[in-house]
Order: structure tokens, then C-alpha cells, then sequence
């Protein structure tokens, strides 16, 4: 049986059609028992039988088959490295259709993995509830079974439970017999569905209720006593089920639909068919304690897990390889939905944030394709990345862009219609796209998809013609020799005189007279109009200082100037262009108030001032001052308190605001803080601290943190400890590390991973580690790095605590500390984070180098902090 180990898929002798499960949690003592009998196909001569399972004790003695008699298995082996159950029979197996029974027990375990345990609190007292999470490849820890996306078939469930609790699966409950303390509760048959997306959730709960207006049952299910927190999340789903409807011209598929907040949860959220699972955060909304950022989260999340129930759930991908397909479509249609729902909160322009995070990411050399290879179950896990979600989402809006919305609405509705209840490859929609437009997309899109990386397009105006060239951008500085095919678009002085053509070559030349480009002599001319494209423009030193000018004359839109920043940013940090010719550009920002480019410009400045503590401390003071001048005109615009009937954005602008110039060190934004703060301390109800500022004003009152003046962290640990909202949790975790205090830093680490936070949660306290405990927390990952280690597993938490941890040093000497210490400790599912995170360090330590070496920085950083720009 050795020639089905180490291989990444599972031969296909066999093929489940219809899985009739039965499990019985037991939540006291944390186990569950289990049978599964399953209808198989048996398509070709085989004495095995080879399905996945993993952490399970089978019952080797239930195991049978049975067709035209009933065949017992000669040798049940399970293969804990693959995963696999091998079932060897003394003869070979009649081809046609049989049923495969296996009973087996398992624990409910804490790693929110496959069949786990969460924990809440009812009346003052510690329960337990059973929840499943499968994607990538946890199914086969809960059942035996066919465990790839391709596998589908149809699913019987039903649930021996407690009969005081509620019992949730995919479908609606055709039968519910009570027997004493226990319940049987069976539900209706699934249509064909993967095994990642089967589903139960076992405890006490609430829950809010509507209907779409065609009659599908919509329920927000959360903790006992919060039902009224599910409010909004049910609101946004019954609009956002009825636009999918229309948008992919599919009716929703199943007869309910159910949400549910589950107090553990590894990841933001999880599409289960018809049983959508969340972390508090993600669904609740509470109006008195949330934020305007903790309400576009709920709505965020929700349209993304509603799109994969079409995107995903109805239409699956053929392997892991296109994942991106899941991840990437559903990012991006969810903009769509929230941008008809909420279309004051301009989500097209807040859309940036993820592209500008998928090309940060890809301009590693360290990156993968869009399409990735995946050898084994163990890499999965890693590729839930900036890659599959935001590049991914971001070439689908730039072939969007390119094809038209009507166009490609139009073939991705048939493309829903050809795959319904089954799989499809990156391909397939490429060619329902390609049939629907008419355009080479397939050729087009490959380029994007097959290779990692994407190009930087250097733009020079010379003698009245605009010449292009194109190469692989690096953040390292060095160049690949990569080749896209690129949607150029561009706008000349006005947003009405436009030129747009597809960059197929390494170079091109745009003669301005040809293409009634009348103005370029004299205006400014942006190339990537609106940042829907996919890639980095340089422009030399003339059209950049045009555009400069027209940034602060207020000619261009929101989405170039972000666009503009962004890449220069990125130029800089790959040592194209100077620090003081980016800070110099950061200064025609000044009067900016549009919360998508101000959120950027806040987090180049974040960056730049740890580089500068890095490479010129000396200049440290004058850089804070400079970035404390350039929010003054919004901070004073927007003030502490909410102004009546204020845009959601500045309710979210304010608290971010506040955030940077507390971090630059501005005294009065810090006093102030404290001042609301100590309010805030005696009632927690006061109007002085309204939600959106809670987490501006925290990272402010640990500014002055130290260990001998701990009162405003203990403070703070008091109001995590009371408050049952998680939104008021994971604002103090993020702001906690913030303290320049390294001892503090320390505790505060330690808290986090202390058993008063939850194991979800631990990473957020790394969030916003100050450069003061930058080292610290360095230090203590390693201490405590077995323990991590052991109580994440193979998760993607593991990798985050990697990167948060490693990503903000800047030297050579630390990146081969880093590269020791892993050396032994390497593990398949945290290797391309690891190598990412170091690689993010000697990018940085290369930028240091070469600002020590500028030498107009200093003079022009001290121009600056003066205010002359
Ligand atoms: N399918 C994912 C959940 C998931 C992530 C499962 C990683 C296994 C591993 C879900 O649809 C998702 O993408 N959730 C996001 C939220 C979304 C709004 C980007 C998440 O969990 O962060
Ligand atoms: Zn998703």
C-alpha cells in the first residue's frame, strides 16, 4: 500500500456519491463518537479503498463494504503523515455501486481545527460548545471521508446532542426526537457539496430572524443575552442574498440560511453552506460600544461569505491551485454589495487598501503566482494570503475595468449557470469571459495569474511623445525579467482626455499629436487612471513634479492620489527614488481629507518613522514634527467628538488620526486622551468617549506608560476584563504594545498570550508592537516559541505571529538571527511566511543604507518640519 503515501491527492478508484453521517459530541468530556456510511461508486478494478482522515481512532471491526455481498477489509491502516485511511480487501471489488461503514471516535479539540471545542459563559457559568471548521482540510478529522473540493456528493447529517441545546447544520431540521437528556436531530439532505463546507454547530444561543423577499429564512444565532447585537449583520445579509440573486442571476440555493458567532474561531469567518460561521467581531455590532470600522467589518465580512455561497459553495474550485478563485472573486464581489448597500462609504476607493497590500506582498521575491502549486495538505493553509484575496480581487477589478461592468457581470452569470454544482478552474472563467466579451482573455489574464509578480511601467515625456517601459518590480530594488500584458490607461491634463491601449511588449511610444494628447507640452498626465490596474508608474522628474502640482491644486481624484503616494512610497522603499523627493511629495498632501488616502499617508508615515529610528535618529524629532504638521488641518477639521449627521468615513478618520499624531508624540492629542480617558475610567457610558476614538485614545494613555506609572494600563486591563463585547477587546490588545516601554511591551506580551485572552486573539497584541519593543518582542517569540509553536499548530495564526514579529527589522545581522533561530524549527506550513518575513528585513536594511547615504535628507527633513514645503 506504499504507492498511496506521500502523494498530494487521493486515486480515484473510488467515488463518494452520498455520505449518511451520525455524530454524538460528548461536551463534558470534550470527545465525540461517530459513523459514517457512504455511497460509493467503485469506477475501476481496485482491492482498496483510500479516503482521508486524520486524529480519529477508527473502529477497524465496523469497517465494511457492502454490494453484491458484503466485503470486510483484510488490513485498515491509517497513515497519519498523508491523512489517509487505506482499506485493503483480500479481493478485488466489484466495479459498480456499493456502501462503505466506518465507526470511529474522536476528540474535540482546542485548535479550532475540524471537530473543536469553544468555550463561553452562561449565567456565570464555564461551558463548552462543538463547532467544525473544515476548510482547507479538516472534514477528515471530524468524519472519514473524500476530502478535496472535486469530491462532492450529497450529506445526511444527524446530531445525538444535549436536548436543551441548539443544534445547527447545513440544512433545516426534518426530524427532532427527545429522549431524556439526549435529542436525536436529523437534518434534510444537502444538494452535491464539497466536504470543506459541511458544518455543525452544538450549544446554547439566541438568535434574531427575517426573510428575503422570496422566502428564504435568514437567522443570526449569537451568545444568549446578545441577539440584539445580530441585528445589523441580518439586515445586511437579507439585502446582500437579494442582490446576489440578481447579480448572478442564480437564486440562492438552499431553503435557509443561518449565521452564527462562535466566541473561538480561528479564522474572520467561514462560508459553510447555509451555516455561515463568524468571530464575534465580525458579525456583531453593538450600537452603543461598536465603531464605525467594527460596522463595515460586519458588512465586509458578511457579502464576502455570502458571495462564496455562489462563488465557492455552488461553483467550487477544482483544487487548492485555485483557491484564488474562492478567495479573490469573493473579496471583490463584496465590494459590489457593499458599495449598492452603503455607497456613501465610496468602498471603490477604500478597494485600494487591498490592491496596495496584494502589491506589497508580490513585490517579493519570496511572492507566488496567483495559481500555485500545492504538493501537500500542509502548504494549503499559507495561500489564504494577500495573494489569493487581494491580488486576486484586484486583477478581477482590473479585468473588470478593461471588459466592462455590464459585459462582465453578464458572462459570470453563465459562467454560475455552466458550473452549478460542480468545479471549475481559473481557465474556465477565463473562457466564459473570453465567449462573453469577445477579448483574448485567456492570453491576457494568464500573464496576471501563472506568474508571480507584476510590472513597474516608467513613463518619460520626450519631444512630445510619452515613452513606456516596462519591468518586474521589485521592493528589493532589483529587477525580473517578467512580462505582462498591461491595460495601460491614462488622462492628460483632464479627466475627459483619455488614452487607453494594452502595453504588450517591453517598450512603446505614445506620439501626444497622433493621439490628440494636445495639452502634454504643459499638464500633468496620470497613467493607471483610478489605480484599477495591477501594477507600479514612474515617471521622470518633470511629470512627476507636474503631478505633484496637480495633487495640490486638487485636479486629481481620490483614487490617483492615493495611487501617486503609494507608488512613490514603493519606489522609495526599493531605492528608485530619494526620501526626501517622497517627503517633499508628502507634503502636497497636507490639506488632504479623504479618509482612504489619509489612511495610507498614516501608514507610510508609521513605516517611515521606524525606518528613520533605523537610519538617521537624528533626524527623528524633525520627521515627527513634519508628519504631526501634515494631519493638523484634518485633526483640527475633524476634532475629538463626532459632529451630528457625520460621514461614516470621518467617524473612521478621526479615530486613525488621532492614532498617528498620539504615536508622533503630539502633546495635546496625548493629554487630551488622557483627560477623556480618566472620564471614560469612572463611567463607561460617558459621551466623552465615543467608540470611534476608544482605540486613538488607548494607544495614547500607553504612551505614557511606564513601569512606574502603570495606572493607565491597569486601567485598561480592568475595562478587557469586564466588557463581554470583543470589538472592546481586540481594540485594547491592539493598542497595549504600543508603549515605548520595553518592560511594559513585555508584560503586555505575556498577557496576550495568557489564558485571560483567547488563543484567536494572541496576535493581535502584536499588532502594534512600538520600535521601542520592537527587540523585546523578538526576545520573548523566541522564549516562548515552543509554546506557540505547540498551541497554533500548522494554523495561519502561527505565520502571523512570524511576521508581525520579524517583518519590522531593517539589518543584515537581524535577518540571519532570524534565519538561525528558524533553522531547526522550519515546518512546511510556516516556510514561505519565514522566508517572505526575512526577505521584508534585508529590503529594509538595504533602504537604511541608502538613506544614511542622501545627502540633501537632513536639510530638506528640517525645511519640512518647519513647514515649508
Ligand atoms: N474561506 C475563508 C475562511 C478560511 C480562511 C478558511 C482561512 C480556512 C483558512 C473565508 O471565506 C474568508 O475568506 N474569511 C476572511 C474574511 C474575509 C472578509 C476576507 C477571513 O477569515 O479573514
Ligand atoms: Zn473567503
Amino acid at each position: 500500500m506504499d504507492q498511496f503515501k506521500g502523494q498530494p491527492r487521493l486515486p480515484k478508484f473510488a467515488v463518494p456519491k452520498r455520505y449518511d453521517i451520525r455524530l454524538k459530541p460528548d461536551l463534558s468530556a470534550c470527545t465525540f463518537a461517530g459513523s459514517v456510511s457512504i455511497d460509493l461508486d467503485i469506477v475501476a478494478d481496485t482491492k482498496f479503498i483510500v479516503l482521508n482522515a486524520a486524529d480519529l481512532s477508527v473502529n477497524s471491526g465496523s469497517v465494511c463494504f457492502t454490494s453484491s455481498k458484503v466485503f470486510q477489509p483484510v488490513n485498515v491502516e491509517l497513515v497519519e503523515a498523508d491523512e489517509i485511511l487505506v482499506l485493503e480487501f483480500a479481493e478485488t471489488l466489484p466495479i459498480g455501486e456499493g456502501v462503505l461503514s466506518i465507526d470511529f471516535d474522536g476528540v474535540l479539540n482546542e485548535k479550532m481545527k475540524g471537530f473543536y471545542k469553544s468555550t463561553y459563559e452562561h449565567q456565570g457559568e464555564k461551558k463548552n460548545m462543538a463547532v467544525t471548521q473544515f476548510e482547507p482540510v479538516d472534514a477528515r478529522k471530524c468524519f472519514p471521508c473524500w476530502d478535496e473540493p472535486a469530491c462532492k456528493a450529497k450529506f445526511k447529517i444527524t446530531l445525538d446532542v444535549p436536548s436543551e441545546l441548539v443544534a445547527l447544520s447545513n440544512m433545516p431540521v426534518i426530524e427532532e426526537t427527545v429522549d431524556g437528556p439526549l435529542k436525536t436531530v436529523s437534518y434534510q439532505e444537502t444538494p452535491i457539496i464539497s466536504t470543506y463546507l459541511v458544518a455543525v454547530v452544538v450549544g446554547l444561543f439566541n438568535y434574531v430572524e427575517d426573510h428575503t423577499s422570496d422566502g428564504i429564512k435568514v437567522r443570526v444565532y449569537c451568545q444568549v443575552g446578545k441577539a440584539n447585537q445580530g441585528k445589523f449583520a441580518l439586515h445586511v445579509a437579507v439585502k446582500t442574498l437579494e442582490l446576489y440573486k440578481v447579480y448572478f442571476a442564480v437564486q440562492y440555493p438552499l431553503p435557509k440560511l443561518d449565521m452564527i458567532a462562535v466566541p473561538d474561531f480561528a479564522a474572520g469567518a467561514m462560508e459553510n453552506y447555509g451555516l455561515v460561521t463568524y468571530r464575534e467581531t465580525a458579525l456583531l455590532f453593538d450600537d452603543k460600544h461598536s465603531a464605525a470600522a467594527n460596522k463595515q467589518r460586519v458588512v465586509t465580512v458578511v457579502a464576502h461569505e455570502l458571495a462564496h455561497q455562489w462563488f465557492g459553495n455552488l461553483v467550487t474550485m477544482e483544487w487548492w491551485t485555485h483557491l484564488w478563485l474562492n478567495e479573490g472573486f469573493a473579496t471583490w464581489v463584496s465590494y459590489v454589495a457593499a458599495d449598492s448597500l452603503f455607497p456613501e462609504w465610496k468602498v471603490w476607493t477604500q478597494f485600494l487598501e487591498e490592491t496596495t497590500e496584494g502589491l506589497r506582498l508580490d513585490g517579493l521575491e519570496g511572492s507566488h503566482p496567483i495559481e500555485v502549486e500545492i504538493n501537500h495538505a500542509s502548504e494549503i493553509d499559507e495561500i489564504f494570503d494577500a495573494i489569493s484575496y487581494r491580488k486576486g480581487a484586484s486583477v478581477i477589478r482590473m479585468l473588470q475595468s478593461y471588459l466592462g461592468a455590464e459585459c462582465f457581470q453578464r458572462s459570470l452569470a453563465s459562467y454560475i449557470k455552466k458550473y452549478a454544482y460542480s468545479n471549475a478552474k481559473t481557465e474556465d472563467l477565463w473562457t466564459a469571459l473570453e465567449e462573453g466579451s469577445g477579448e483574448p482573455v485567456n492570453n491576457l489574464m494568464n500573464s496576471w495569474t501563472k506568474q508571480k509578480g507584476y510590472p513597474v511601467v516608467s513613463v518619460k515625456l520626450k519631444d512630445q511623445k510619452l515613452e513606456f517601459e516596462l519591468s518586474q518590480f521589485f521592493s528589493s530594488g532589483s529587477h525580473g525579467d517578467g512580462q505582462w500584458i498591461v491595460p495601460i490607461t491614462l488622462c492628460c491634463g483632464s479627466y475627459d482626455v483619455k488614452k487607453n491601449f494594452l502595453l504588450q511588449t517591453k517598450s512603446e511610444t505614445l506620439d501626444a499629436k497622433e493621439s490628440s494628447l494636445d495639452e502634454i507640452r504643459s499638464a500633468w498626465v496620470k497613467v493607471n487612471v483610478h489605480q484599477t490596474g495591477f501594477y507600479r508608474v514612474k515617471y521622470d522628474d518633470d511629470l512627476a513634479a507636474r503631478l505633484r502640482y496637480a495633487i495640490e491644486k486638487k485636479y486629481l481624484t481620490e483614487t490617483d492620489r492615493f495611487g501617486i503616494l503609494e507608488d512613490s512610497f514603493a519606489l522609495c522603499m526599493a531605492r528608485y527614488q530619494s526620501l526626501t523627493s517622497l517627503l517633499t511629495l508628502m507634503g502636497a498632501y497636507r490639506e488632504e481629507l479623504e479618509y482612504t488616502v489619509l489612511s495610507n499617508l498614516i501608514s507610510i508615515s508609521n513605516k517611515l518613522m521606524r525606518i528613520a529610528a533605523d537610519a538617521t535618529p537624528e533626524l527623528l524629532d524633525y520627521i515627527n514634527q513634519f508628519f504631526i504638521n501634515l494631519f493638523q488641518i484634518s485633526a483640527e477639521k475633524l476634532g475629538w467628538d463626532p459632529k451630528q449627521g457625520e460621514s461614516h468615513l470621518d467617524s473612521m478618520l478621526r479615530g486613525e488620526i488621532l492614532t498617528a499624531l498620539a504615536v508622533f508624540g503630539h502633546d495635546p492629542t496625548i493629554n487630551e486622551a488622557s483627560r477623556r480617558f480618566h472620564a471614560f475610567v469612572d463611567d463607561r457610558n460617558t459621551p466623552l468617549l465615543p467608540p470611534d476614538i476608544r482605540k486613538a485614545t488607548y494607544v495614547a494613555v500607553m504612551q505614557r506608560v511606564s513601569t512606574s506609572n502603570r495606572s493607565g494600563c491597569e486601567s485598561l486591563l480592568r475595562v478587557y476584563r469586564e466588557t463581554d463585547l470583543s470589538q472592546e477587546k481586540t481594540r485594547i490588545l491592539g493598542s497595549l504594545a504600543s508603549c515605548p516601554d520595553h518592560n511594559m511591551v513585555l508584560e503586555v506580551l505575556n498577557f496576550a498570550l495568557s489564558s485571560e485572552v483567547r488563543s484567536q486573539d494572541a496576535v493581535f497584541g502584536l499588532a502594534a508592537v512600538s520600535k521601542e519593543g520592537r527587540e523585546t518582542a523578538w526576545t520573548w517569540m523566541k522564549d516562548k516559541w515552543d509554546h506557540i509553536s505547540k498551541t497554533y499548530g500548522s494554523g495561519f495564526l502561527l505565520t502571523r505571529f512570524i511576521s508581525s514579529v520579524v517583518s519590522p527589522f531593517a539589518s543584515f545581522e537581524k535577518a540571519k538571527e532570524v534565519e538561525e533561530f528558524f533553522a531547526s524549527r522550519i515546518k512546511p506550513s510556516i516556510a514561505r511566511t519565514l522566508k517572505q518575513s526575512i526577505e521584508r528585513v534585508n529590503i529594509n536594511a538595504k533602504w537604511v543604507q541608502s538613506i544614511q547615504k542622501e545627502k540633501q535628507l537632513a536639510e530638506a527633513v528640517k525645511e519640512l518640519a518647519q513647514g515649508k514645503y
